[in-house]
């Protein structure tokens, strides 16, 4: 049996770069003098394989309870937002017609012939407890034949339909403003084809994602996506808010991996480009619309996408550094030392660490405080290659004092560790009653003035304190994928204010737009930024979305009153 794990060089290699890596957090290895790479992927014997990420559980069930009935409904924090008087509301006859259709009584929330709000709760809120819609009757389908007979009967009869997989969405895209009818993916959750030689998984859209992941690990492959809350999301709500997630830098996004798709429209049409061809160069791509439509257009029902190959070798490093200066000079050095292993460079600031710190308790990793944090991933098919690339780039960071401290996972239960500070800060971010989320593509130079300027704004402003309840806000904090230029920027609150979001927008916006960003760089528009979707994208762009949505929707009852 090969070696579980390889030594890495000694120390003092590092030592000699004027610093050391601290394994402050960790227990000392034997021998404490050396760091270990990552035993290779697959081979380890303590935990089942999962994703490279924290296998934490950022899932819906996992955050702190507060009781769904105490959070406002979204017609009372929108009041600009008013019912749509042509949709009809769901009566007992269309409950009938459901249930025929759907043929199990598991298949169907019914609040309409019966008092059902207990079990509807969790289909009409979201997962940031802040948007919560009002729909009487839930149904879940398992094929797709009922989806179409589904969406055809609700397209014919005007009623309006909340596409939904996983519930994780963090716009208020996924669940209803008012009775819409919600139609959740969840039964529909078999994978059907897995092509060791290519890749390629053909799979339903209620597959969860950890379940499609483990599912390709099993055969050596990875899904090219993974994200915090990957328990929860399903494949299908991925590909219809083209989610980004930890690893985008490395395999790119949803809509260059998804090859095909199986979608229904409203009138019942059901879209069959399944395809599962890397080239397919025949016309209009079409697919690409529902890929990121946040289920504006139809409902997507099948996917089949291109899985990488898994990196057998897995290593982590995690970095403390004193100004954002040092983590853009630590990105350049790590794309041009690591370059083809490099799969993941992440940005959390010190605010970000305390208050997961502080929400989670856990212990950070490194002893002292840093203003910034890095997570380094890298995924290779060699260990002594990886190591010695990683060496040498630990070696460069530290002697030029780029990196002020750092630590490298020395086995699975570590790596896990340092991804859960950076997983751990969504969580966090909530902990204490609330949070605005920001997500937003910024030129790399400018990313982080956001965060600096935000929390100037607060601390001027008198809306502020971590200590005073009184206050509406607890803290700003700033982290995201570096490698992506995109900067996630959480205001965490006590309480959901008006005051604290006239203070935010559209000041965030604006700013986002002068330096040529965009206003959601992977979780999409929803609700949360229908009003502002100008700021990213011209009037003509806007006025040929507008055109899309009446082809396929032309009686507009899919996803309504979200961002188009
Ligand atoms: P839902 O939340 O149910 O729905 C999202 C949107 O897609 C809605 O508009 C819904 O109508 C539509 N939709 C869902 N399923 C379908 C379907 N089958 N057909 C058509 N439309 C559909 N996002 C990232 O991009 N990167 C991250 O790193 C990331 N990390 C997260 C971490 C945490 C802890 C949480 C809670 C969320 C995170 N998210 C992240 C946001 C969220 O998980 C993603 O947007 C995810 O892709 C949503 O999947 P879902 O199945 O939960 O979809
Ligand atoms: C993340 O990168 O952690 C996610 O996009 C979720 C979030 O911002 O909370
Ligand atoms: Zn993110």
């Amino acid at each position: 049996m090969p070696p579980l794990h390889r030594l890495a060089p000694p120390l003092r290699c590092l030592r000699l770069a004027n610093s050391t890596f601290q394994r402050s957090a960790f227990p000392r290895p034997t021998p404490p003098a050396f760091f270990r790479a990552h035993q290779p992927r697959g081979q380890h014997t303590e935990a089942a394989p999962t994703t490279s990420a924290s296998s934490v559980d950022h899932s819906p069930q996992s955050q702190p309870d507060r009781p769904q009935s105490k959070i406002t409904y979204t017609a009372d924090s929108y009041p600009n937002l008013k019912r749509d008087s042509r949709f009809k509301e769901v009566t007992a006859d269309d409950v009938a017609f459901f249930r025929e259709v759907l043929g199990s009584d598991n298949a169907i929330i019914d609040g309409v012939t019966k008092d059902a709000s207990d079990d509807l709760e969790a289909f009409n809120s979201d997962w940031m407890k802040k948007y919560r819609g009002q729909c009487k009757v839930v149904l879940k389908p398992d094929t797709t034949e009922q989806v179409s007979r589904i969406l055809k009967y609700c397209n014919e009869n005007l009623l309006p339909v909340n596409p939904q997989g996983g519930n994780t969405g963090l716009v208020g895209g996924s669940v209803p403003v008012f009775d819409e009818v919600v139609l959740n993916l969840s039964r529909m959750n078999s994978i059907h084809s897995f092509d060791e030689v290519s890749g390629i998984l053909v799979a339903d859209a209620g597959v969860i994602l950890q379940a499609a992941d483990d599912h390709v690990a099993e055969k050596g492959y990875i899904f090219p996506l993974d994200l915090g809350a990957k328990g929860s999301c399903q494949i299908g709500g991925n590909v219809a808010t083209n989610a980004g997630g930890l690893r985008l830098l490395r395999y790119g996004s949803m809509h260059g991996n998804i090859l095909g798709l199986e979608a229904v429209l409203p009138d019942g049409t059901i879209v069959d480009d399944l395809c599962t061809l890397r080239k397919n160069n025949t016309g209009y791509d079409l697919k690409q619309l529902f890929i990121g439509g946040e289920g504006s257009i139809g409902i997507i029902t099948k996917i089949s996408i291109l899985c990488p190959q898994r990196s057998p070798a897995v290593n982590v490093a995690y970095f403390g550094l004193s100004s954002y200066a040092k983590v853009q000079q630590a990105f350049r050095e790590a794309k041009i030392q690591l370059s083809e292993i490099l799969s993941a460079f992440e940005l959390m600031d010190s605010q970000s660490q305390a208050l997961y710190a502080r929400a989670s308790g856990a212990r950070l990793p490194l002893e002292s405080p840093h203003p910034f944090y890095c997570l380094i991933e890298t995924s290779g098919s060699n260990t002594d290659h990886d190591s010695e690339k990683l060496t040498t780039f630990l070696e460069h960071v530290m002697g030029e004092e780029i990196v002020a401290d750092g630590v490298v996972a020395d086995n699975e239960s570590q790596l896990q560790s340092l991804w859960a500070c950076r997983e751990g800060i969504s969580e966090a971010s909530q902990h204490f009653g609330g949070v605005y989320k920001y997500d937003l593509s910024i030129p790399l130079p400018d990313l982080y003035s956001l965060v600096e300027e935000c929390r100037e704004r607060f601390q001027s402003n008198g809306l502020m304190s971590d200590t005073d309840e009184s206050k509406p806000v607890f803290d700003v904090v700033g982290y995201g994928h570096m490698g992506d230029s995109n900067l996630h920027l959480n205001v965490a609150v006590r309480r959901y204010e008006k005051e604290v979001e006239k203070a935010l927008e559209p000041w965030v916006y604006e700013w986002v737009a002068q330096r040529k960003g965009s206003i959601s760089a992977e979780h999409g528009l929803g609700l949360a930024k229908k009003e502002f979707i100008q700021y990213s994208r011209s009037e003509t762009m806007v006025g040929l979305m507008k055109q899309l949505k009446k082809v396929y929707d032309p009686n507009g009852i899919m996803n309504p009153y979200k961002y188009i």
